[in-house]
């Protein structure tokens, strides 16, 4: 969706930045605020560029780096650890052939560790977008990335 569409849902207040930084991110192939972004936005409510960018660094969801179209965050807080997160994440490296913070050549998924998900009692949990996984193991693992693979084929 074009940022234009996503400005004019939402009221011209401040208040609603986070929302609809969030939306726009997400509706772009690759999950980042770029910096013309950032200018329109910041023209639009008629605030600093600095403002902006600094509700982006606050928010982990929110980035001014491209990811790639899928970005996996694997939660390592004590719940998940504990309950294999190490394990999960190794399982991610092998399938996905990348580690924590790089993006595979064909700009498909990101890998990325985050902090709790809010599901620890069905950890381990990692999140793909906007989308929760619990209760993982390498064998879940490899159907799902090998599922999004084929999605886009
Ligand atoms: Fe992983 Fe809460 S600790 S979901």
């Amino acid at each position: 969706m074009l940022l234009k569409e996503i400005l004019s849902k939402y009221p011209k207040d401040p208040e609603y930045l986070i929302e609809i930084l969030l939306e726009y991110q997400t509706s772009k192939k690759n999950h980042y605020i770029s910096p013309e972004d950032v200018s329109r936005i910041s023209g639009h409510f008629d605030i600093p560029e600095s403002q902006v960018c600094s509700v982006i660094s606050f928010y982990t969801l929110l980035s001014m780096e491209p990811k790639g179209r899928y970005v996996v965050q694997i939660c390592h807080d004590v719940p998940c650890f504990v309950n294999d997160a190490t394990n999960i994440y190794e399982e991610l490296v092998n399938v996905l052939g990348i580690k924590e913070g790089e993006t595979t050549p064909d700009n498909l998924f990101t890998l990325e560790i985050t902090e709790c998900l809010g599901c620890c009692n069905e950890a381990p949990a990692m999140r793909v977008n906007n989308q929760v996984y619990t209760n993982l193991t390498p064998a879940k693992i490899e159907k799902l990335i090998k599922d999004l693979r084929g999605e886009i084929k």
